[in-house]
């Protein structure tokens, strides 16, 4: 007979783990007998205790009158008339008791919420109204889901909890507006008061509970691109620096300007000028490829195309922290074969200044104003002193027709991303 009801014990309780109900509370029937015996719970008419029912808000009232020392409190002499609550009503006094002192309060103004489940978060607010001078307040547990309790009952769960009064589950959560067990409610009761008897209760002010943390763990973080989402969005590149002093005057200008631009850098120059690069990545730019030797890549074999690329990536990489994630290959020249080798999106241009050609810088300016749209990249070069000369104007031009500036990882994080392989000219 014992092997056999230890089985079916088992059964049960993996039917209550699969079925996610895995008890709060430690179960001790011999705390209801006691709690039964000194009047606080009601048994059947079997003379059952029902340890597993959920308990009733009224039969939690009826608990708690039995250990309040009723002479006045806050809501004394408005006594609420709660139009669910009859005189003849058997909870009536009990109801009148933990309502008058402020233990308990209506589901509404005028409804008590007779016949209705109390919950975990109802269970932890009145437990710390009655207890709240034995409780060590600075002795707090949070819960995965402390967030979801209300507002009113998130500081008490984690008082009662860190005073290891009242349990979450196994899995780190609380579930505050869970119904809760009579069993689970007098266990609780019983660690705060082991000899039932009647004690004076002053109940603290709301303003005065403790607070808690109602941030959503698992929220999503917030889209760090969700400013430029709408934008007009332009995009200013500079290829084949770094340059010794010109590129420190461009990062000048662009500082003055408050603007993050993208620098597609040749392997072999940031080998030359370490530091440029670096102070560049520390100023927040984008660093992106422009292969090593600045050769066109079609006229590398397969491996040759890899190599090249990649000694960029490790030299800018090791000098800046940063590793490219886009290439633009030297002069856009590129075939099927440059494409799947590079293992990056190949950015390309929508407007070309021909800076390099030697235009002055009010033709550059000219040339990128007038012609600028949303969503476009545009080509300049930080070794050509007219673009360096040309740039505070573009930038000032451009605020003024309404663009924001963004590098090239920002304008494809926020317009629909970018493939390895794929070739990219502008991203409306
Ligand atoms: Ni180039």
């Amino acid at each position: 007979m014992k092997r056999g009801r230890g089985i079916l014990a088992l059964a049960l309780l993996v039917f209550l783990c699969l079925n996610g109900v895995v008890v709060a509370e430690a179960e001790n029937v011999d705390v209801m007998e006691k709690w039964a015996n000194y009047g606080a719970l009601r048994r059947d008419e079997n003379s059952y205790l029902r340890p597993d029912d959920f308990i009733l808000r009224e039969e939690a009232a009826k608990a708690l009158s039995t250990i309040i020392l009723y002479e006045a409190g806050p809501n004394d002499g408005g006594v609420p008339a709660f139009t669910d609550v009859d005189v003849s009503s058997p909870y009536y006094e009990s109801i009148i008791t933990v309502a008058s002192t402020g233990v308990m309060n209506g589901i509404s103004a005028d409804t008590f919420g007779i016949g209705e489940l109390l919950t975990r978060e109802q269970t932890a607010v009145i437990m710390y109204r009655v207890f709240v001078s034995q409780l060590n307040i600075d002795l707090r547990s949070s819960f995965s889901d402390l967030w979801q309790a209300s507002s009113w009952a998130g500081g008490a769960i984690s008082v009662l909890a860190g005073n290891r009064i009242i349990n979450g589950y196994s899995d780190g959560s609380f579930k505050p507006h869970n119904t809760i067990k009579r069993i689970e409610f007098i266990t609780i009761l019983d660690r705060l008061m082991p000899e039932p008897h009647k004690i004076v209760v002053n109940v603290p002010s709301p303003a005065d509970f403790p607070d808690f943390d109602r941030t959503d763990p698992n929220q999503a973080p917030a889209d760090p691109y969700a400013h430029l989402v709408g934008k007009k969005l332009i995009a200013l590149t500079f290829d084949d620096g770094p340059h010794g002093t010109l590129t420190p005057r461009l990062l000048d200008a662009l500082d003055a300007g408050g603007i993050k631009v993208t620098f597609f850098l040749t392997g072999a120059n940031v080998a030359a000028y370490p530091s440029i690069a670096k102070r560049a990545a520390d100023e927040g730019h984008q660093l992106a490829n422009h292969s090593y030797s600045h050769k066109s890549l079609t006229s590398f074999t397969n491996e040759g195309i890899q190599n090249d690329i990649n000694y960029a990536s490790y030299i800018i990489e090791n000098a800046t922290g940063v590793r490219p994630t886009v290439l633009r290959p030297p002069f856009g020249s590129n075939n099927a074969r440059v494409r799947s080798a590079v293992g990056m999106p190949l950015i390309m241009w929508s407007i070309d200044p021909q800076d390099w050609s030697g235009k002055s810088s009010d033709t550059i300016y000219s040339h990128i104003t007038s012609r600028a749209r949303d969503g476009d990249i545009i080509l300049m070069h930080d070794i050509v002193q007219a673009s360096i000369i040309a740039v505070p104007r573009i930038i000032e031009k451009l605020k003024q027709d309404g663009f924001v500036f963004v590098t090239i990882d920002e304008l494809i994080a926020v317009r629909g991303g970018a493939q390895a392989g794929e070739l990219y000219y502008s991203f409306r």
